[in-house]
């Protein structure tokens, strides 16, 4: 892409996001007229929440302009929009991802337009390995911090000041008050949710023992290949966030083991049906204005 003189009078390579997300939200809002509160990100083989939702209507990412869509096995590739309870909102069935090859623009596309849609609060879920000392296969895990270790930031270029500041904060991300309405959802539920640090990698390999190793000196307890970029965007555009990690493996070195896609989508299809009640219990908490 050569250089152009963006409306904000500066010399960039990057394309303003404000005029695709308005295409996009009239496209989806002329289908679909009724706004959400809620918008979720479903990760690898974690879509079925999406089934849950009441009056569904689905939006294949296909037809959503300026779009991109994801080719990794387990990923739907929709929006779904639907009900829980009185509540209207909106899950993506699947994401893409930068070791796709797509830009980071096209990577947070998806919830930048579900934030332009009307979501103040998104939750954003991902499969990821657990290099934590607590953790184990099957394990969910609540995000309380991330690490950004993409080598990338969607908010690189001219900052567009009808999506945020120049400079977000990040020092909550994670919003603690949905965090804790969360905990004491699992708790509820009969289960313990842990806690922990997500670094968010490039892949999409897995990672090395040795770069496990360094990940745990860093402070990590669950590492994956998503999440951290579109926390960001979401932060710069002002919505709570709230994440989850499926702990589906034990990351490279922690056991004697290799790690394969296979072993990702089959734990979470194990630990499907207690992700969907964390959800659902969630989500009705927050339709009920539960949480503060
Ligand atoms: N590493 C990176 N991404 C992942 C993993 C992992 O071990 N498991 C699921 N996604």
């Amino acid at each position: 892409m050569g250089l152009k003189h963006s409306a904000l009078g500066v010399m960039t390579t990057y394309e303003l996001q404000m005029p695709r997300l308005e295409r996009a939200r009239d496209t989806i809002q002329k289908l679909h007229g009724t706004a959400p509160k809620v918008g979720l990100v479903l990760g690898s083989g974690l879509g079925a929440y999406a089934d849950t939702l009441a009056s569904k209507k689905i939006v294949p990412f296909a037809d959503v302009p300026g779009m991109a869509v994801s080719k990794v096995v387990g990923h739907a590739g929709n929006f779904v929009f639907g009900n829980v309870g009185d509540m209207h909102a909106v899950a993506m069935q699947g994401r893409v991802h930068l070791y796709e090859g797509h830009p980071v623009a096209d990577v947070v596309f998806g919830i930048r337009l579900m934030i332009s849609l009307g979501a103040k609060t998104v939750i954003i879920t991902n499969a990821a390995g657990g290099c934590g000392q607590q953790l184990s296969a099957g394990d969910l895990m609540l995000i309380d911090d991330h690490l950004n270790l993409t080598g990338q930031n969607p908010l690189v270029g001219a900052n567009e000041p009808d999506l945020g500041v120049r400079f977000p904060d990040m020092t909550r991300a994670y919003d603690p008050a949905l965090g804790t309405y969360a905990m004491d959802v699992a708790k509820k539920q009969g289960f313990t949710l842990k806690r922990g640090v997500y670094a968010g990698l490039l892949g999409p390999t897995y990672e090395t023992p040795a770069e496990v190793r360094m990940l745990r000196g860093l402070g990590a307890h669950a590492v994956g290949m998503s999440t951290v970029l579109e926390v960001i965007a979401a932060r710069h555009m002002g919505a709570r966030v709230l994440g989850f990690s499926c702990i589906t493996n034990l990351a490279a070195g922690m056991t004697g083991e290799t790690l394969s896609h296979d072993e990702v989508t089959e734990t979470a299809e194990r630990v499907k049906g207690q992700f969907t009640s964390l959800l659902h219990g969630v989500l009705t908490g927050i339709a009920a204005n539960e949480v503060k």
